[in-house]
């Protein structure tokens, strides 16, 4: 059960603690009126991609054509890179939303992350070798398929092919921009003699779609708020103005959004100077402005600015910070989401972080208070600001009237508190004359996206490739 986040609106603090509360109150508040107006360049924004090649959404058709049957059976392996860590699965789909899993997780190192991408391969390469020799998987001569789920921006040309566009979160390796994941990965395996074909590359979110879809054939939407953010959703190839594919053998598409990169011009969104500073110091400035808004890898990363220009006009912790405080990424998430739960007036658990998370040494009651309400704007903005992307999904695909579920995946998602009954706020301010909306737009936790979803996509990578006309 994912804990409730436990407000406070009074600070108690001295008069110009006070007016520097207000003012960042101020510019983390999203009022329902600019929601609206986010959602609406949010819509516009993914209809230009739909048009065009490049936009600012990418809207990249993901070459899964048409709806899961429920009949999707069989034993498939699947590969998840760009989350918190590498996993290799073995799915065994049993039809009808039913399916069994095993995995394991590896840790991919800083310097994997952003050496060169050989040696990034050759390591994945080497941990589904082990993986199979652990779970005893010979299957004579037949490869084993593998969906690929690779959660960066790729240019897909098949279900099995694309090239990539760029890095984001973490990741920054040379070598692999403009190559195709794909052909990276399957000439690793070869070279290790690995028997594994690699049938399918598919983004997470459309892996969620998939895995949401076994069960919920209702589903038209696949969401991850996780280290990073991005959705896919069904559309119909007529409005798919770009599409130059050629024909396919249905009338509809998942596309990957690519979402994060929404309003990289910063025309709508209420971007602070602790955003910016944000963006300056990481990898990928001007990039992901979205994303950075409302992903677990930045949320800590957003508060720590705003506590650090507190703490420098020594309105809070009397002046001093500590060694772990000015380093970046140092206010990790999950402190946010220990501070967002506490609760009572003594904010045990929020004094706890900081004097021993975070040695900071003089945390007062006011200070805790104070850190907790930054905690709780940056977490709020955030979720608002999801919910902005999924009224943006719901009314390109009018889903709102006849109901849809869209499944969730993320650590976001799964652990921040209240984070998804902001969200339900969110839709019910920018749907003001559908009552029940949050009955209508139905969220839900996707299991294991990344690894049933890959699994779902090299099955219907078969399937097409059985159906598409000759
Ligand atoms: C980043 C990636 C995107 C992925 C998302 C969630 O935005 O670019 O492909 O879906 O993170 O993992």
């Amino acid at each position: 059960k994912v804990p409730v986040a436990h407000t406070i609106t009074t600070i108690g603090g001295t008069p110009p603690q006070e007016a520097m509360v207000d003012k960042i109150v101020k510019a983390f508040t999203i009022t329902p009126e600019y929601l609206e107006e986010i959602t609406q360049h949010f819509l516009s924004e993914m209809k230009k991609g739909l048009n065009e090649e490049d936009q600012t959404i990418a809207m990249i058709p993901s070459f899964v054509e048409g709806r899961l049957t429920g009949e999707e059976v069989g034993q498939f392996l699947a590969l998840d890179l760009g989350g918190t860590n590498l996993r290799v699965v073995l799915v065994d789909l049993q039809g009808r939303g039913n399916f069994t899993t095993k995995s394991t997780k590896y840790k991919v190192s800083d310097s994997l992350k952003t050496g060169d991408v050989k040696d990034l391969y050759n390591f994945i390469a080497d941990c589904i070798d082990s993986f199979l020799t652990e779970h005893n998987l010979d299957y004579g001569t037949a490869d084993i398929h593998l969906g690929y789920t690779f959660s960066f921006p790729v240019y897909q040309s098949k279900i099995n092919r694309g090239l990539q566009k760029q890095w984001t979160k973490g990741f920054n390796c040379s070598g692999a921009i403009g190559k195709d994941p794909v052909i990276l990965l399957q000439d690793a395996l070869a070279k290790k003699h690995v028997p594994v074909l690699v049938s399918a590359l598919v983004n997470d979110t459309v892996g969620t779609l998939l895995s949401n879809a076994y069960s919920k054939p209702d589903t038209n939407a696949g969401i991850i708020f996780g280290t990073g953010s991005n959705g896919a959703y069904i559309e119909k190839m007529s409005s798919i103005k770009k599409w130059k594919g050629g024909p396919t053998s249905s009338d509809e598409m998942i596309i990957n959004m690519e979402f994060g990169a929404f309003d990289n011009e910063r025309v709508v969104l209420p971007v602070t100077p602790w955003d910016n500073k944000l963006d300056r110091e990481s990898i990928n400035p001007h990039k992901q402005i979205f994303e950075k808004m409302i992903s677990g890898m930045y949320l800590g990363e957003i508060a720590r600015n705003v506590l650090l220009e507190l703490v420098d006009r020594t309105l809070l912790f009397e002046g001093y910070s500590s060694k772990e405080l000015n380093s970046q990424w140092g206010f990790e998430t999950t402190y946010m989401s220990t501070i967002e739960a506490d609760q009572g007036d003594s904010l045990k658990e929020t004094h706890r972080v900081l004097s021993s998370s975070l040695n900071i040494p003089k945390v007062s009651e006011v200070d805790c208070r104070i850190v907790k309400r930054v905690c709780d704007l940056v977490g709020t903005r955030a979720a608002r600001l999801a919910a902005a992307a999924i009224a943006g999904i719901a009314r390109q695909s009018s889903s709102v009237q006849n109901g849809c579920d869209i499944g969730i995946d993320g650590s976001l998602y799964e652990f921040y508190p209240s984070f998804e009954q902001r969200i339900e706020q969110g839709l019910v301010e920018l749907f003001p004359d559908v009552p029940d909306i949050n009955k209508r737009i139905r969220l839900g936790l996707a299991k294991d996206g990344s690894g049933v979803g890959a699994a779902l996509c090299a099955c219907v990578a078969k399937k097409m490739a059985e159906r598409r006309p000759s």
